[in-house]
């Protein structure tokens, strides 16, 4: 189990991590974050993959990912290392996460015999599953992670999550399948004969006509067809699970939280903050992304009132009541910067009390999006300031963040 008391910087995560999980909500950055994660490993000489979700287009063609592959490729280090300045040893691998392969693989692993992987591949109940159930992706990446970890070609693993709404949803993927296989009518349907479903039970009966009658027959065959070709190999699937969860629960797996500053984001955080904690598990490291700056020190509020006085001021003259105005508007804009920098910082101290004392590290909105090497080191070198105790202070120089 993770100890909750044990406190991991960023620098930890990279430096010493054998598994890095990066969640949160959709869209605050857990792509990107595993990405830069994954190139600060390398630099400092570990075998580093990042194993991304989908990816936006860009950044996965700067990773080499525009083929989809289900393995991990390494990347030519004078793209993430143009200057040369890395560890020796450190080497730097992407891969894409395909649900369905990763699926079909998981299949022919534990089949008996070729014969029933290829019956259960070729189930078109089996095609539309792997992306259709949902879960799947979360337990794929998890599936992923462990095959990976096993074999121990790579120092850290960074793991990026799927953009779900329950986001949390790879923690439970395992025992969600574990519960599936212990599930009734689950079981029922693994029997060996048709026939024997017939006298199966009113329930399971009641079960397969309700569905039949929506989706037809032949579909409701098919279905039954893919269960009973699982024949024999729920055992290694529940093993398996259970060897996920234990690789989370591992010392050296970090979960690195990602959020974005804004409400809706942070309230997502903090129930994910609540998720890990009641698996045992704890935040390592909570990044904050595209937070605005703050200018100056001074509160929103002092320069409103600052903005409101100056419009008051009785000047003469064009010039200078233009002046009076710009200069008015100047305070204002600065105000309302400053009023969603304080909300923003507001709405992040409500889920820092969710994550005890997880490092904070805040990453500015930035002018562009994070699609090249250059930006993922630009991000890289806000992450990890050379100042070691700058790591977890806004990086933007704007003043306080507490
Ligand atoms: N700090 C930032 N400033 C500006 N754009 C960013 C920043 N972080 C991420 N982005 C961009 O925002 C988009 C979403 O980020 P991504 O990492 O894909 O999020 P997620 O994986 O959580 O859905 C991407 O286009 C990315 O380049
Ligand atoms: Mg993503």
């Amino acid at each position: 189990m993770n100890d909750p008391r044990v406190v991991h910087s960023l620098d930890d995560v990279v430096e010493h991590g054998s598994v890095a999980i990066c969640c949160g909500s959709g869209g605050v950055g857990k792509t990107t974050t595993a990405a830069v994660l994954a190139v600060q490993s390398a630099r400092r000489g570990r075998r580093a993959v990042v194993v991304t979700i989908d990816p936006a287009k860009r950044l996965a063609n700067a990773l080499g990912l525009d083929e989809l592959s289900n393995e991990p490729h390494q990347i030519d280090p004078a793209r993430w290392d143009p200057k040369g300045e890395r560890v020796e040893g450190g080497r730097l691998s992407a891969m894409m996460l395909d649900t369905k392969s990763t699926f079909d693989d998981l299949v022919t692993r534990y089949a008996a015999t070729p014969e029933q992987a290829q019956r259960i591949l070729e189930n078109s109940f089996y095609r539309n599953l792997a992306s259709a159930l949902s879960g799947t992706q979360e337990y794929m990446a998890m599936e992923k992670l462990h095959e990976l970890h096993e074999e121990g070609d790579f120092d850290l693993i960074v793991v990026d999550t799927p953009p779900s709404r329950h986001a949390l949803d790879f923690l439970d993927a395992p025992k969600r399948l574990l519960r599936l296989l212990d599930n009734r009518v689950f079981r029922l349907l693994m029997v060996p004969t048709r026939t024997y479903l017939r006298v199966a039970g009113a329930a399971v009966q009641m079960f397969l006509h309700t569905i039949s009658r929506v989706v037809g027959t032949e579909v409701v065959d098919d279905i039954v067809a893919f269960f009973r070709s699982f024949e024999g190999m729920e055992e290694g699937f529940r093993e398996r699970a259970h060897r996920v969860v234990e690789v989370l629960a591992q010392p050296e797996t970090r979960f690195v939280l990602v959020t974005s500053p804004r409400r809706d984001a942070v309230e997502e955080a903090r129930f994910f903050a609540a998720k890990i904690g009641d698996h045992d598990l704890a935040v390592d490291a909570l990044i904050v992304n595209r937070v605005h700056p703050r200018f100056g020190t001074e509160l929103s509020a002092g320069l409103r009132s600052r903005a409101d006085s100056l419009r008051e001021l009785k000047v003469s003259g064009r010039e200078a009541t233009a002046a009076r105005d710009r200069l008015s508007a100047c305070y204002a804009n600065l105000a309302d910067f400053n009023e969603i920098a304080e909300r923003e910082r507001a709405h992040i101290e409500t889920v820092r009390v969710r994550t005890g004392a997880a490092p904070v590290s805040f990453v500015p909105y930035l002018a562009h999006d994070v699609h090249d090497f250059e930006a993922l080191a630009e991000v890289g070198r806000i992450l990890f300031p050379d100042l070691p105790d700058r790591a977890g202070s806004e990086p933007t120089g704007a003043g306080p963040g507490q």
